[in-house]
């Protein structure tokens, strides 16, 4: 599953449970200790490959469904020579269910995840309750759930779904987001969205 920093997660490998995911420090994955941060929803890495390479002391997993982005993703790592960078091809929640164990987690990030705006496509929208049950189970005590778009509506469900979900504090007050985060880093489509000028939504929560 595990190969040259690509874990390969396809659909057809969720009905089988024979894989054991060996740990955060084995070698086939970061093979050292350090801090683990996730990013689900990397797209094309831009913004998870500069905090590898701004933070090479913490081990990074990108978590990105379509193969073409993990490609991308791979090349940067290849590109940039992160050793501290690995990417989850693969589906965020499934994969985070069935391998990521409890409490080994410091940090996760949610950036532009799709906001599947009709009410009919909801179910697509990765953040929902059953996921953030799990980011509080792989989270290690006052580990950090950030999440970040440009969508009201989705804002809202960033703020209603944690605060929803026992033993999750908002680090900022009402309204639970701030629309400034200075040196947060740049995603494809934090650049784009920008430019356009839309507000961006920055909500993060810690696990109590
Ligand atoms: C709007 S893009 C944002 C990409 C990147 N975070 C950025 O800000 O530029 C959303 C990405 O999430 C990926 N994605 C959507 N649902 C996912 C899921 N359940 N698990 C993993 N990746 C997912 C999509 O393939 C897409 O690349």
């Amino acid at each position: 599953m595990i190969h040259d920093r690509i874990w390969y997660f396809p659909k057809i490998c969720m009905q089988a449970n024979d894989y054991c995911f060996p740990g955060w420090n084995h070698p086939e994955t970061f093979a050292r200790e350090g801090e683990i941060c996730v990013e689900y929803c990397s797209g094309n890495g831009a913004w998870v490959a500069a905090k590898a390479e701004q933070n090479r002391h913490q081990n990074w997993l990108a978590v990105e469904l379509k193969f073409e982005r993990t490609r991308k993703i791979w090349s940067k790592i290849k590109n940039l020579q992160l050793d501290n960078l690995m990417v989850l091809c693969g589906e965020g929640y499934d994969a985070t269910r069935r391998y990521f164990p409890d409490e080994s987690v410091d940090a996760v990030y949610v950036n532009f995840p799709d906001p599947w705006p009709k009410t009919k496509h909801a179910k697509h929208r990765i953040i929902q309750p059953r996921f953030v049950v799990e980011v509080r189970r792989i989270l290690k005590p006052g580990g950090l759930l950030t999440m970040v778009t440009d969508d009201h509506n989705y804002s809202k469900i960033m703020v209603e779904v944690p605060r929803g979900c026992k033993g999750f504090a908002s680090v900022y007050p009402e309204p639970y987001y701030v629309q400034e985060y200075p040196d947060y880093g740049n995603s494809y489509f934090e650049d784009l969205w920008r430019e356009k000028g839309k507000n961006i939504y920055y909500h993060a929560f810690r696990k109590t």
